[in-house]
């Protein structure tokens, strides 16, 4: 730095200037109003070399200020991102896009799905589409994608939101198998999401190999943004209690039915049939559907009547089938299969009521003979009958 321009930083605010900054954070961060004073008439290499820090960091508190060289020019720039954002979003809702997943999400704004429901491929070499090819790349290759895929994801997931990402196992570096969700855990939490639940999907049927034991069970990572789902409706999920008449031996409610009402509390362990070969459900035409009862469960659980679900791999249409019969809105994309969804989801129309599966034929008969009067208050006259001013 030239003796000049030392001079002149030092007489705009030198009092404040540390005698000797190290280039520390906490050292650029203590002068950090001399810093961005300096910035405004100087580039940031003088300034960086004036404070004997590096290029990196003084960029790095312009950011943090909010004071960067170019910063209208950068607000502009990201408030037009957002409205292209929300137009693209806009025109894809109720729609499944031919698209690549992360050609997709890049459309999507910040902050605005308020379920993430999907299942990757697994990159076994399934005949997606177009033969094995969409379906088979190095483990390396697979798993820097599957981050890509997953920061975008967290990136538009709304506040408070959801993301379940269902899988299996992959083959790993040498060919053996690798639990995918045990790989992708941590990079989940780096990217500041929260891991709420690993669900354990229990599928009763399936091969069985030789030479160890057979799979029955794959899994759901479970991850909000923020600490706490800005929904959790248990009830129409909720499972028969095991003993529907249970009383409480002990305490105020000592002599009455403990259990709820409505069924158990739903655990994380969900015993479904897949949807493979005759199952009730199954679409032909695709190798790794998920039943539609595994998105159902999840999309009652996490989200509220209208709320938009999106599957960036959706497949043959899973997920918007479950979606149109919960009353939510859907969206999503992948690369084959367009043909077969619009068959499918053509068929599909909203269930009329929500199922209570917790509520059974014994559990109703115990609590209806526990039924007592409830004195209800008449309508007060004078509120409700009376003529409406003007
Ligand atoms: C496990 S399957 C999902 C099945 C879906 N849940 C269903 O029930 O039909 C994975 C899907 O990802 C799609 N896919 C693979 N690579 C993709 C990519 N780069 N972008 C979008 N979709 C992709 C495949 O075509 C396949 O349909």
């Amino acid at each position: 730095m030239s003796a000049v321009l030392a001079e002149r930083v030092c007489s705009a605010g030198s009092a404040a200037l540390p005698a000797a900054p190290t280039g520390r954070r906490e050292d650029i961060d203590a002068c950090a109003s001399e810093v961005l004073a300096m910035l405004q008439n100087h580039s940031y290499e003088d300034t960086a070399a004036h404070f004997r820090t590096s290029r990196g960091k003084v960029y790095s508190l312009a950011v943090r200020a909010g004071a960067r060289k170019n910063e209208a020019a950068i607000l502009e720039r990201k408030a037009d991102r957002r409205r292209r954002q929300l137009e693209f979003m806009e025109s894809v809702v109720n729609s499944v896009q031919k698209a690549d997943v992360l050609d997709f999400l890049a459309g999507l704004p910040d902050d605005s799905v308020p379920l993430h429901l999907c299942s990757p491929p697994y990159n076994l070499g399934l005949s997606y589409g177009q033969g094995a090819s969409a379906d088979a790349f190095s483990y390396s290759y697979y798993l820097g994608w599957s981050i890509q895929v997953l920061s975008e994801m967290a990136r538009t997931l709304a506040p408070g939101g959801t993301l379940f990402y269902q899988v299996g196992s992959t083959r790993g570096p040498d060919g053996g198998l690798v639990p995918i969700d045990t790989v992708l855990f941590q990079h989940l939490i780096t990217m500041g999401l929260t891991f709420k639940t690993r669900i354990a999907w229990v599928v009763p049927h399936g091969l069985t190999p030789k030479r160890r034991l057979a799979e029955r069970y794959e899994t759901a990572l479970v991850f909000t943004k923020g600490p706490e789902h800005r929904v959790f409706n248990p009830d129409p999920v909720r499972t028969p209690q095991r003993q529907p008449g249970k009383r409480a031996f002990r305490g105020p409610n000592k002599g009455q039915l403990s259990g709820n009402p409505f069924g158990a509390h739903p655990s994380n362990v969900w015993t479904i049939p897949n949807a493979r070969h005759n199952a009730p459900g199954r679409v032909e035409g695709h190798p790794a559907q998920m039943p539609v009862e595994l998105a159902r469960r999840a999309i009652l659980l996490w989200t509220l009547p209208g709320d938009l679900v999106v599957d960036c791999f959706s497949g043959s249409g899973t997920t918007a089938e479950a979606a149109i019969r919960t009353g939510r809105a859907f969206s999503g994309c992948d690369l084959f299969y367009e043909d077969l969804r619009a068959q499918r989801l053509a068929a599909v129309s909203p269930d009329l009521s929500t199922p209570l599966p917790g509520i059974t034929d014994e559990s109703l008969a115990v609590w209806q003979a526990e039924a007592r009067p409830v004195h209800v208050p008449a309508r007060d006259p004078d509120l409700f009958d009376a003529p409406v001013p003007g």
